[in-house]
């Protein structure tokens, strides 16, 4: 059974995966109106992924006891100025999540709750494999000089992952 301090911390963090997935989505669109589909391919994905973080919080809340709470949608930006800036933003992102996630962490020891600690370690490793993958995209964009290949380039990076 969750406390009720586990649950409302897990219910934010379900808030901030949807987060996630919205902001995503929103780059996604605007990559793809721009021209660049390997990129929109790639987020659209990430996109996905975000939401199935979500689900894995809805799902754990509510099998521990508690009650999920599906959050309100805030609007992400829709514009962005240039394919680094988006992907700065995208790890600017994943390192306040991966600060999110530590906080859980700590949360679980101060709580005690050896469970969630547990449930959450998953998180802990995606986190390092999220901020590790964008650091990747960025320096590839920093040594490419042809965005046609660099979009090329990133749409086979997201079909290695699946
Ligand atoms: Fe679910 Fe990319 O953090």
């Amino acid at each position: 059974m969750l406390s009720e301090k586990m649950e409302k911390i897990l219910n934010e963090q379900l808030a901030k995966e949807g987060y996630s997935s919205d902001i995503y989505l929103a780059m996604a669109s605007w990559a793809e109106v721009n021209g660049f589909a390997g990129i929109a391919k790639w987020l659209y994905a990430q996109s996905e992924e975000e939401r199935v973080h979500m689900l894995k919080f809805l799902a754990y809340i509510n099998d521990r006891g508690g009650h999920a709470i599906v959050p309100a949608s805030e609007q992400p930006p829709k514009n962005y100025e240039t394919i680094q800036k988006l992907f700065e933003k995208v790890l600017e992102h994943e390192k306040y999540i991966s600060a999110a996630i530590n906080e859980i962490v700590g949360k679980c020891i101060e709580l005690k709750d050896y469970t969630t600690h547990t449930w959450i370690q998953w998180f802990v490793n995606e986190q390092i494999e999220e901020e590790a993958q964008v650091k990747n995209i960025l320096d590839k964009l920093a040594l490419s000089h042809d965005m046609y290949i660099f979009d090329r380039d990133i749409m086979g990076m997201r079909s290695e992952d699946e």
